[in-house]
């Protein structure tokens, strides 16, 4: 074999996958890029082993919802000064007519090698495509070409402006498509009226199920409780049958729509297969920003979707860009906010917010081989945890990423050297207990 990793603690839901029901260390065995051998005591040799010690080993992180083509762009051409979401916009609009298509493709290297050592190796991100020169398109693609051999990115053509708006944006939108670009994205919301917004709806997901895409729209990404172009979505994606392969972004105005409508769209959602994606970094700066107190949160309902049987990831959406000035690729800093903001602070509801940036998400992106079996893709993460929770708490180190079954970063544990009143001290904020 090619890597051995010994004594490895799975998350819960790969656990579940084994029917394991006591959970115990299991030595992972790799070879040619794939998991060939999963269980204790593995009794074969490697060229390369890696002793997990009981620590977490998890599929990697997959960010279900981002921004390559503006992330690492800080500062240019000019800082977000009120941090709001319509200076960002205004932000993006200066920034545009001065990108080129060598510094984009610097920027996301540049993140994609962050994304790497933070073990997230699966991306799906919208590119603006309101551009005629479609130059984000373009340097995307050559990132997407440039990282395959290590990471999974999957590109959104998104019509940031309107699809209907904005002129020509679905011929440059079925251009993208045309170049590659995998997914049909959208942005109802944004279009002039109500009705525009649900005929974009329309007309995106027709032109979807007739080249067989996947559909990912930012989708009510507002305050206003009767922004319902969820409702659109679900009922065209129930009309054209493409359940299972419809994610609606962001869906914030579900936060302040009426708790009896939500009763009856839950189900509809649910019924015909429309993900969610919910951005807990963004959505908490973004949302609420017109409120006085109390001040909403506008994340979407994620627990009462859980609940529903609805298929529910976060995703990062923005790292140092016009919207958002903070962020390093680390999924589990947004599964940590998303279980602030969402109150899942129960045991399983924690679990489930590590699940939301990791098998949930590999779902909605449809990535194949995704797991821990074998059979599955040799892409794994030895987190410095026990378990999810303690990983989400710790915002665990990423001891050691493998990709295709190369270990492609390593990164020393979080220890502190303390010296009080003469007693040393080692500390890894773990509660070790005897
Ligand atoms: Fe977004």
């Amino acid at each position: 074999m090619d890597l051995i990793i010994r004594r490895a603690m799975l998350p819960r839901s790969a656990f579940q996958q084994h029917q394991q029901q006591h959970q115990q260390p299991l030595d992972i065995g790799i070879d040619a890029g794939r998991i060939v051998a999963l269980e204790p005591d593995l009794a074969a040799s490697a060229r390369e082993e890696i002793d997990a010690a009981g620590s977490l080993v998890t599929p990697p992180f997959v960010d279900p919802h981002f921004h390559m083509d503006a992330t690492l762009s800080y500062g240019l051409p000019r800082v977000n000064a009120s941090g709001t979401l319509l200076e960002g916009i205004a932000l993006w609009g200066e920034l545009k007519p001065q990108l080129t298509q060598e510094a984009l493709i610097e920027r996301a290297m540049q993140y994609c090698d962050w994304a790497v050592a933070r073990g997230l190796l699966a991306i799906r991100s919208h590119v603006d495509v309101c551009d005629p020169r479609l130059l984000a398109v373009e340097a995307l693609l050559e990132v997407k070409r440039r990282v395959a051999p290590y990471l999974d990115l999957q590109l959104v053509a998104f019509p940031q402006d309107g699809v209907l708006r904005s002129a020509g944006a679905f011929d440059n939108l079925k251009r993208a498509i045309g170049m590659g670009v995998d997914v049909v994205g959208g942005i109802p919301h944004f279009e002039r009226t109500m009705a525009d917004g649900a005929q974009s709806v329309r007309m995106l997901c027709e032109y979807a199920a007739e080249q067989g895409l996947r559909v990912d729209m930012h989708c009510d990404e507002s305050d206003d409780p009767l922004s319902r172009h969820i409702e659109t979505l679900a009922a065209e994606t129930h009309r054209l049958g493409l359940h299972g392969r419809v994610a609606g972004s962001h869906l914030t105005s579900m936060h302040s729509m009426d708790n009896y409508y939500v009763s009856k769209l839950l189900p509809l959602m649910r019924d015909s297969g429309v993900a969610a994606i919910a951005n807990p970094l963004i959505n908490i700066t973004l949302q609420g920003r017109s409120d006085t107190y109390p001040k909403r949160r506008g994340m979407t309902r994620v627990p009462e979707m859980m609940a529903a049987g609805i298929e529910v990831a976060f995703g990062h959406d923005c790292v140092m860009d016009p919207w958002y000035s903070l962020g390093s690729g680390d999924m589990l800093e947004v599964a940590h906010m998303g279980l602030h903001v969402a109150q899942m602070t129960g045991v399983d509801a924690m679990h489930a917010c590590f699940d939301a940036v990791t098998v949930n998400a590999a779902r909605i992106l449809g990535l194949e081989g995704y797991g821990i079996a074998p059979g599955c893709a040799a892409n794994l993460v030895v987190l410095d945890a026990r378990d999810a929770v303690e990983a989400i708490r710790l915002r665990a180190a990423r001891l050691a990423v493998v990709s295709r079954g190369k270990v492609v970063s390593r990164a020393p544990a979080a220890r502190a050297s303390l010296s009080l009143e003469g007693r040393p001290a080692q500390v890894d904020f773990k509660l070790h207990r005897a």
